[in-house]
């Protein structure tokens, strides 16, 4: 176990109902730091992302947050604390506008007082979104999407960020962008975990890696010895890794 760590993970197992997603998986983040998760499909770094969010609960191990027990405590705990997840896919209310997306959740989490700074600091955040502010969140691009479900969680300036598959499905300009966004936020301070299939923009941002391989960490260290086992592991067809 690490001294100062923000987030830690210890030999945790975790899955739905009787199957088994993640084998005693260990790892921590220490404040400030960014880390890449990477593995195949399927290698369980979603669940992972829920276990340290605290949406899924693990069967096994423990999770501490500056030292605390968060082992079992629910997901607004974990909010609280100041670890935010940026889910996997498209997570917005499609037949509510954006601004209406943002207002729910500012409002729910600051109240009625923090709801018109929410707005302009999200706004401030993706230009984009104020534009389209009218517009139904369903009909937005998928990159549009996204920047509006990472909105809703930058504005509150987590002190970690677990964002999962960002790049996924968006055109590279739009990936750019949304990197840009990442990196300014790790310079002001906040630690983040980068899960990500694609590897590229990943490795770019963060310090270090950790490679998930059917539900334990089959490698791990700084980005600059990565790429070669990256390359091996999550591209040989004969290694062994799920393919989806
Ligand atoms: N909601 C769920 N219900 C049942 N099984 C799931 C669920 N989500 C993921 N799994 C299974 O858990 C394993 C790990 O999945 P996941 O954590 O999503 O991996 P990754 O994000 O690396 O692709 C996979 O075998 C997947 O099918
Ligand atoms: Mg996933």
């Amino acid at each position: 176990m690490s001294e100062g760590a923000l987030l830690e993970l210890r030999d945790i197992e975790a899955g739905y109902g009787p199957f088994r997603a993640l084998f005693g998986l260990s790892l921590s983040i220490e404040p400030g730091e960014a880390v890449a998760l990477l593995g195949a499909n399927g290698a369980g770094k979603t669940t992972l992302a829920r276990v340290a969010t605290g949406l899924v609960a693990p069967t096994a191990g423990e999770i501490t947050i500056d030292g605390e027990d968060f082992t079992g405590a629910p997901a607004w705990r974990f909010a609280r604390a100041g670890v935010a997840h940026a889910p996997e896919g498209r997570s917005v209310f499609a037949s509510l506008t954006v601004a209406e997306n943002l207002i729910l959740s500012f409002h729910r989490r600051r109240g009625r007082q923090g709801v018109g700074a929410g707005l302009d600091q999200a706004y401030e955040i993706f230009p984009r979104l104020g534009e389209r502010h009218d517009q139904m969140a369903g009909t937005l691009s998928g990159g549009e999407q996204r920047m509006l479900a990472l909105a809703r969680v930058l504005v509150e300036s987590p002190r970690l960020l677990i964002a999962d598959e960002l790049s996924l499905g968006l055109a590279p300009i739009i990936v750019d962008e949304v990197y840009d966004k990442l990196s300014a936020i790790r310079q002001s301070g906040t630690a983040v975990l980068v899960v990500e299939q694609h590897v590229g923009h990943a490795l770019e941002l963060c310090d270090r890696v950790v490679l998930l391989d059917h539900g334990a960490t089959g490698w791990e260290g700084p980005t600059d010895e990565a790429a070669d086992v990256v390359v091996t592991q999550m591209f040989d067809t004969s290694g062994g890794g799920t393919r989806g």
